[in-house]
């Protein structure tokens, strides 16, 4: 009797793993486009990256263990051109054109653009800037404890995985899939600011400016706005507002002409708050 029952619950089990129904559900409207063959020139595209606050994109050959770098849009005719790894598996730092790396996983990039890599076989994460290759974590120095935390040159990886950057903490979280670990490295304030990059400053710089007079234009206007405009409504002044800022960028302001509204310009007490 009982090995009845347990012949009807084993039954009833695998009857009910068999019909359970995959679920579905399609949504339209999105189209797929090849932009990089890489059969030609013999890549391997395992991840593809935008680099911050630029038009490059990063491309790894985790089986060749080398960087491409491309500008954006992609089509078939872009070109990648070799950014550090020279096809070959190995451990070298230094010189970006003449570094190895050995499959790399996956990379990220700061704030500034330099770029982090899993570098998956040598158990180490590497940096890439415009100094050249460098170990900041895990690779010759670390230790076998694979929970020992601190001086991250002492710190082991296994050689299964991944890593990401995290700006609201200027950190890399990296996901040890066989140490089943999450670990934190924190990176330097520098790269996790904006406006720190030498050439990129002063562009920032500028941005920065922008905003601040944008925000100095809302609070005046926002401050003279029952003086100047009794009878206007919150979604005018939104609007209002909108196109004020939008007039102190260089994009095109064709939306943004009201000629209803009054502006700060003609307003009598513009030289007065100011
Ligand atoms: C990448 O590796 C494959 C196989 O190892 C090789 O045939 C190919 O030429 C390499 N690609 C480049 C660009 O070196
Ligand atoms: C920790 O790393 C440093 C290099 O940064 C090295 O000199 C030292 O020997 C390492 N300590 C251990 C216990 O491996």
């Amino acid at each position: 009797m009982a090995s009845l029952s347990t012949f009807l619950t084993l039954t009833l089990f695998f009857l009910s793993h068999v019909n359970a129904k995959e679920i579905v559900i399609t949504e339209e409207g999105y189209t797929v486009t090849t932009v990089f063959d890489g059969h030609k020139p013999h890549i391997f595209p395992f991840t593809v990256l935008q680099r911050p606050f630029s038009s490059d994109l990063i491309l790894l050959d985790s089986v060749n263990s080398t960087f491409y770098t491309a500008q954006f849009p992609i089509t078939e005719e872009s070109v990648f051109t070799r950014l550090s790894g020279d096809g070959s598996v190995g451990y070298s730092d230094g010189d970006v054109g003449s570094a190895r790396f050995a499959k790399p996983r996956s990379f990220a990039f700061d704030m500034r653009g330099n770029v982090y890599v899993a570098d998956k076989s040598n158990r180490a994460i590497r940096k890439i800037s415009a100094k050249g290759v460098t170990t900041i974590a895990g690779g010759e120095f670390s230790e076998k404890s694979r929970t020992k935390d601190g001086p991250a040159l002492n710190a082991s990886f296994s050689n299964d995985f991944d890593l990401t950057f995290i700006p609201g903490l200027c950190a890399l979280l990296v996901s040890d899939h066989m140490h089943r670990l999450v670990r934190q490295i924190n990176l330097m304030e520098e790269d996790c600011t904006l406006g720190s990059k030498p050439g990129l400053g002063a562009v920032m710089t500028w941005t920065l400016g922008l905003g601040l007079s944008c925000l100095l234009g809302l609070v005046i206007g926002i401050v003279v706005r029952p003086y100047i405009i009794p009878n206007v409504s919150s979604s005018q002044l939104v609007k209002m507002i909108y196109c004020r800022v939008k007039l102190l960028t260089p994009c095109p302001t064709e939306n943004c002409v009201d000629r209803k509204a009054p502006t700060l310009a003609t307003s009598p007490r513009h030289g007065s708050v100011t």
